[in-house]
């Protein structure tokens, strides 16, 4: 009698007994320490059933329509990696419906030699958008050489949608063969705004912006604002790294100025508060030292603007080897949000 029902047990829930084997072997390993409990959400487990699978909505972004709120950040090409990561990145966005920024396209201004590095539109597919990428130094260059029209020539060849500018002073400073600025970056931005052929995102490459910057930015006619803020890939110690040693002991500290992602949600809060309808920017990619889906989450929760959230180092650890790893990677984090959809709220 108790073999049988010992049986059907085993029959009903196979991994019972090693699963409790597990509970108390594990049991010890997984203690909590004091202190450490994220307090950014309610979390409310009686409120909602588990999510089913796929169950995000899809919005509007960029003017396309997106099904998962993550941004893959610019990452550069002309390496003997950007092909395969580029592929592998735009097959996810095509496979979870994410938006992607290409790295520097400036190799592709005069020549086609790399475009194939590039060269990803027929993966994403056209219902998602797609963003070529030049620096702020290169802008300032082609308007003083009449050249903008070499711009449009990228755009096309790479069928993107508009094009991202980074505006990196720090790393330019701090790169041993990098650019000087001759004028305010945001008067460039606005002689690119005006010759008015593509739509435009500015955005940092690690080290955030401050008030001044963000309010000017939010007063143009910008696709978006890319905040690319500093905590996690920072462009003045990577630069740093590549330098001789005086700079690096005169310079260092530079890599812990500037904002992270969460500050310039502050700073964009107020700043929406004090523009009220000379806002002209309303879309946002909060982006930079985003770590995993729950900072992801709750910071485009936070923001009173349409918004994703963005990625670079976290997509490029699983972006170098098979599609698959790359997969797995924002499959886990598309459920994840799901997850935090269902059960978690803001405070
Ligand atoms: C390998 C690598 C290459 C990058 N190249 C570019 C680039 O060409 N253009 C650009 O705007 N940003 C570039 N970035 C900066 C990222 O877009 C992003 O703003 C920054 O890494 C912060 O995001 P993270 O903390 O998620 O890495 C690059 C980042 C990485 C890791």
């Amino acid at each position: 009698m108790k073999d049988k029902l010992l049986n059907k047990l085993t029959n009903i829930d196979p991994t019972a007994s090693s699963r409790k084997k597990d509970h108390i072997e594990l049991a010890f390993q997984s203690q909590i320490e004091e202190g450490k409990l994220d307090s950014r959400f309610y979390y409310e487990p009686l409120l909602s059933p588990h999510p089913k699978e796929g169950e995000s909505n899809s919005f509007q972004f960029l003017g396309k329509t997106l099904r998962t709120p993550i941004w893959v950040s610019s990452m550069t090409g002309g390496t003997e990696w950007a092909k395969t990561i580029n592929q592998n990145l735009a097959r996810a966005c095509h496979e979870f419906g994410m938006g992607m920024g290409l790295g520097s396209c400036r190799s592709l201004l005069y020549s086609d030699e790399t475009l194939s590095d590039f060269d990803v539109r027929a993966i994403i597919g056209e219902e998602l958008p797609l963003y070529a990428n030049l620096g702020i130094a290169q802008l300032e260059a082609l308007i003083k050489q009449n050249e903008l029209f070499l711009i449009d020539n990228l755009l096309n060849k790479l069928r993107a949608d508009g094009l991202i500018i980074h505006v990196n002073p720090l790393q330019e400073w701090l790169q041993p063969e990098g650019d000087r600025f001759k004028i305010p970056p945001i008067e460039t931005i606005k002689t690119i705004l005006e010759y008015g052929k593509f739509p435009v995102i500015i955005k940092e490459v690690g080290q955030g912006m401050g008030y001044g910057s963000l309010k000017a930015l939010f007063q143009l006619p910008l696709e978006a604002i890319d905040f690319a803020a500093n905590g996690g890939t920072n462009f003045a110690k990577l630069e740093l790294l590549r330098n001789d040693k005086t700079k690096q002991e005169i310079y260092s500290k530079l890599a812990f100025v500037g904002h992270s992602a969460e500050d310039m949600v502050g700073i964009t809060k107020r700043i929406i508060d004090e523009l009220g309808d000379d806002m002209k920017c309303k879309q946002v990619i909060i982006s930079g030292g985003i770590r995993n889906f729950l900072d992801g989450y709750y910071l485009i929760n936070k923001l009173p603007l349409p918004c994703v959230y963005g990625q670079a180092s976290g997509f490029l650890k699983h972006a170098r080897g098979t599609y698959e790893e790359l997969k797995d990677y924002v499959g886990a984090q598309v459920q994840g949000l799901e997850l935090a959809n269902s059960f978690l709220k803001l405070r």
